[in-house]
């Protein structure tokens, strides 16, 4: 097996774009094809010849245009990497920028980034740019491929700043990178075959990333399917009794000293669906292997939130099972009881997120956080809804949806308020024989119908849902900061929850 993926190394320095010993230096270009401050002085350097050198390259000075240009000797770097930032960059354009520059890197051992700093956050972008852009995944790759591969990411890439010394941006750095790890840790067990991630590989994972990173204050606990039972956990052992590979429940918590907050996340991990009995067609199959995204993502944001110490108590709960068709595996019309014994009559094996997912929140709200959010690649019909680069949210409480919402904005990451209406929880609560239906009758309003089912396990807890089917897994190419595959959506919208409750002080 080649080796594990190696991120470069990622450091501040004040030095001068211009004279800085790298083999690669990237700078922002304006729509004037000037580079801006503080790669003013590489244009400069050029003489007159930059901006039309740039448009015999087909680069016209757009967001996110980029140029491969050889320097020449005009600055000590060989190779500039041009990228189109615009007028005046958000964040969100500086992170798209710096993950597509990134990308025009080949063969380059050092990387100096002299995009626009103004602040911590415009660093903590362009660092997360780095890191996210330069995402590979090449695990199963072998021989030259695995050469290849590993050639084309830096070793270390420095971000140039005036602001290199300022404690603020330091700390923005740190949070990047942690953030940036959690997000590409999620890629990584999405993107793994599903053969080799079962529900007990996976718990596994998790056990030996916690024990890799060694923070203070992290704990895993894994309940093999004989723990399920016991403590009856009938939705995760419903879904999980027809595979061969037994289901798992995974809780990492993380205990600061003075915590101002308790977070609690729920992750669905399914490790792979295939329908169960109500079998997908072939098709729609072949992607069911990032059925277990939200898992991953409340895991790996969990670690981040850790690593970064922020002071929120976090227990993150990750349902795993194997949705396979078998003698053994459970049929539409099997009544089961969640955790807490609400019974609920199966219509539809293929709807069997809401199950796992729902001991996983009765489990959640036991440890009585102030905040419960679950994650999940749970319906097709937010997808319908929303397209693929962007998530649904639904919550029993307005203000942390919107928040939700906006947190997800300032991250880069694009969530859309869904309501939970009264149409979809009386049909919820329409079985002949059982507490709850967990299937719509009807097709329409699918992601609205899961979310009010869910809504049946949180009590009175502050909770919100998370429905990442679309933005979970990219089928399509690459853009920006997003990979092909496993995209790692909702971490750092779940760092950034973290770092807002964090923050309050009410
Ligand atoms: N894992 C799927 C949802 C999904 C679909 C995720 C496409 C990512 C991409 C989920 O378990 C599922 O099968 N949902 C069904 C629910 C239906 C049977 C009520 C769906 O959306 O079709
Ligand atoms: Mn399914
Ligand atoms: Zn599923």
């Amino acid at each position: 097996m080649a080796p594990k993926n190696a991120e470069p190394t990622l450091t501040l320095s004040s030095a001068a774009p211009a004279t800085t010993r790298a083999d690669v230096v990237v700078v922002g270009v304006g729509p004037d094809l000037k580079a801006v401050a503080p790669a003013d002085t590489v244009s400069k350097a050029f003489g007159r010849s930059f901006g039309p050198t740039l448009t015999a390259l087909g680069f016209k000075g757009k967001k996110g245009d980029v140029a491969v240009v050889p320097t020449s000797g005009a600055i000590k770097a060989g190779i500039v990497v041009a990228v189109g930032v615009g007028e005046d960059p958000s964040t969100s354009d500086l992170r798209k920028a710096a993950a597509r520059a990134i990308k025009a890197v080949h063969n380059a051992s050092t990387v100096a980034y002299a995009l626009p700093t103004a602040d911590a956050d415009a660093v903590r972008a362009i660092a997360e740019g780095v890191l996210l852009g330069g995402y590979r995944f090449d695990r199963y790759r072998t021989g030259s491929d695995a050469k290849d591969a590993a050639a084309d990411r830096p070793n270390a890439v420095t971000l140039l700043t005036r602001h290199a010394r300022d404690a603020e941006v330091l700390a923005a750095l740190e949070a990047a990178k942690a953030t940036a790890t959690a997000v590409n840790r999620t890629r990584d067990w999405v993107n793994t075959g599903p053969g080799d991630l079962t529900p007990a590989a996976f718990a596994d994972a998790v056990t030996e990333t916690a024990k890799a990173d060694g923070t203070a204050g992290v704990k895993v606990t894994v309940w093999d399917e004989a723990r399920l039972a016991k403590e009856s956990c009938g939705g995760i052992l419903g879904v999980g009794q027809g595979s061969g590979n037994p289901p798992r429940l995974v809780q990492v918590t993380y205990k600061p000293k003075k915590p101002v907050a308790h977070l609690a996340l729920v992750g669905k991990g399914i490790t792979f669906d295939s329908g169960g009995l109500s079998l997908k067609p072939g098709a729609s199959m072949m992607t069911m292997k990032c059925d277990m995204a939200g898992a991953a993502s409340v895991v790996a944001a969990t670690l981040a939130i850790a690593e970064l110490g922020l002071p929120v108590q976090v227990t993150a709960i990750a349902s795993m099972a194997e949705n396979m068709p078998s003698g053994t595996a459970m049929r539409p019309g099997d009544v089961i009881a969640i955790r807490g014994g609400t019974t609920v009559e199966v219509h539809n094996t293929d709807a069997e997120g809401r199950l796992v997912l729902a001991d996983g929140l009765v489990l959640a709200t036991e440890a009585k956080p102030d905040v419960l959010v679950d994650v999940a690649t749970l319906t097709g019909a937010a997808m319908v809804a929303l397209g693929l680069q962007t998530a649904g949210v639904m919550a029993n409480d307005d203000a942390l949806r919107d928040e939700i919402v906006e947190v997800a904005d300032s991250v880069g990451e694009s969530f859309w308020a869904l309501p939970i209406t009264d149409e979809v929880v009386s049909r919820v609560k329409s079985s002949d024989l059982a507490d709850l239906r967990q299937h719509n009758p009807k097709p329409a309003g699918g992601a609205l119908f899961a979310a009010a089912f869910l809504r049946e396990f949180v009590g009175e807890t502050r909770w919100a849902h998370l429905d990442i089917a679309g933005p979970a897994f990219n089928d399509a190419g690459a853009y920006d900061e997003v990979p092909k595959g496993g995209t790692g959506m909702s971490v750092r919208t779940l760092v950034g929850l973290a770092e807002r409750l964090a923050r309050r002080v009410d």
